[in-house]
């Protein structure tokens, strides 16, 4: 593996070798291999299996449909779980549509969510199955730190829940800061598992490839259902992210560098005074998305007024915060998926409908 690559993508891999060193299942039938190196000395850490079943990671479809899966084994019929909120919509609506019902716990400020949950689980009953959480966060860019990863693995050991972590930006972060991943912490594997996509850190959306890694039985039953619902993944598409892992790592650090220019353009350039006073927006630092407060003459619009508004007098299209649970209400989330000029077109665009408003 390129040294190039990530850390934190490295540090997932490594623990998913580990993993698979250790299972008897690496060379199944049909399966497609790369090896992975040392960073530091070069010697073979092992190797990257694509569809391995029943072991302790296994490389799998893109993370949306796996979500959905872990829902359907992992939730027997009406389960309570706890999820965050504001959230990325997959990881409530996977389980509700598996028939399990969402706890939600407001995400911010995320230096007390740990209490927060705490007091939910406490009077919770029956007691939750499960947490789903993601840092850094979509939509609201959250970012944590290991020793809060720690505190996270020790609540959910505490209370015996299962701790699903979506680690899909594990590349797209800036200025020096590096996501955890929640493998890094001891023991983690006791009750968590963690997906990672390929998605973003190499431009795959749409082609559904990503990675799970963690507890040995929760792999187990995500490989059992994968194995009636999808087959597994289209082969040449297992084979391109073979070669993409394989193949020198620059490739993510220019995607990095994209996001980062198409932030600052948007974060700058609202945040400017002119006649009017600018929309001052925190930079974040990870994902590919700004979560941006409404601006103050606007706060009583409400979120989704305030897009749609936005997209008729802007010609700029934004989600509104709304959108992704209650606690969303008063933001709204831009997506960086447009180039650097589109983006301070749309700057220009919303300073003038601000002005004019
Ligand atoms: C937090 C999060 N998880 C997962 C995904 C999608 O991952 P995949 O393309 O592997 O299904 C996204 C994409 O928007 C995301 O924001």
């Amino acid at each position: 593996m390129a040294s190039l690559l990530g850390k934190t993508h490295r540090v997932f891999l490594t623990v998913l070798l580990t993993a698979l060193a250790a299972t008897p299942l690496l060379a199944q039938d049909g399966s497609v291999a790369g090896t992975i190196e040392d960073e530091a000395t070069g010697s073979p850490l092992g190797t990257v299996l694509v569809e391995v079943v029943n072991a302790d990671g296994s490389v799998v479809v893109g993370f949306m449909q796996t979500n959905s899966r872990n829902a359907a084994k992992w939730v027997n019929g009406v389960q309570e779980f706890l999820c965050p909120d504001p959230s990325f919509g997959i990881h409530s609506f996977s389980i509700v549509i598996a028939g399990g019902e969402q706890l939600r716990v407001p995400l911010e400020p995320v230096s007390d969510l740990i209490d927060r949950l705490d007091e939910v689980v406490r009077f919770a009953w029956p007691r939750p199955k499960m947490l789903i959480a993601s840092f850094p966060h979509n939509p609201t860019t959250v970012c944590v730190d290991l020793g809060f990863m720690s505190r996270l693995v020790d609540f959910c050991r505490e209370y015996d829940l299962i701790l699903l972590h979506d680690l899909a930006y594990a590349e797209i972060c800036f200025d020096g800061y590096t996501p955890p991943s929640v493998l890094q912490v001891p023991g983690a594997t006791d009750v968590a598992i963690e997906f990672t996509s390929l998605s973003k850190s190499h431009s795959m959306a749409g082609w559904r490839v990503g990675f799970a890694a963690g507890n040995r039985e929760m792999i187990a039953a995500l490989a059992r259902v994968k194995s009636y619902v999808d087959y597994g993944t289209f082969q040449p598409i297992q084979i391109a992210a073979i070669v993409a892992l394989d193949g020198p790592q620059d490739c993510v650090e220019e995607n990095v560098r994209v996001y980062h220019a198409r932030r600052d353009a948007l974060c700058d350039g609202l945040g400017q005074a002119g006649p009017t006073p600018g929309w001052k927006i925190d930079k974040p630092l990870g994902t590919m998305f700004v979560w941006a407060p409404l601006p103050e003459p606007f706060r009583e619009l409400g979120s989704l007024e305030f897009s749609k508004r936005l997209l008729e007098e802007a010609e700029v299209a934004v989600s509104p915060g709304i959108g992704f649970g209650p606690s969303g209400e008063g933001f709204v989330r831009f997506a960086l998926v447009e180039n650097t000029h589109r983006i301070r077109q749309a700057v220009r665009n919303i300073r003038r409908f601000l002005r004019n408003a």
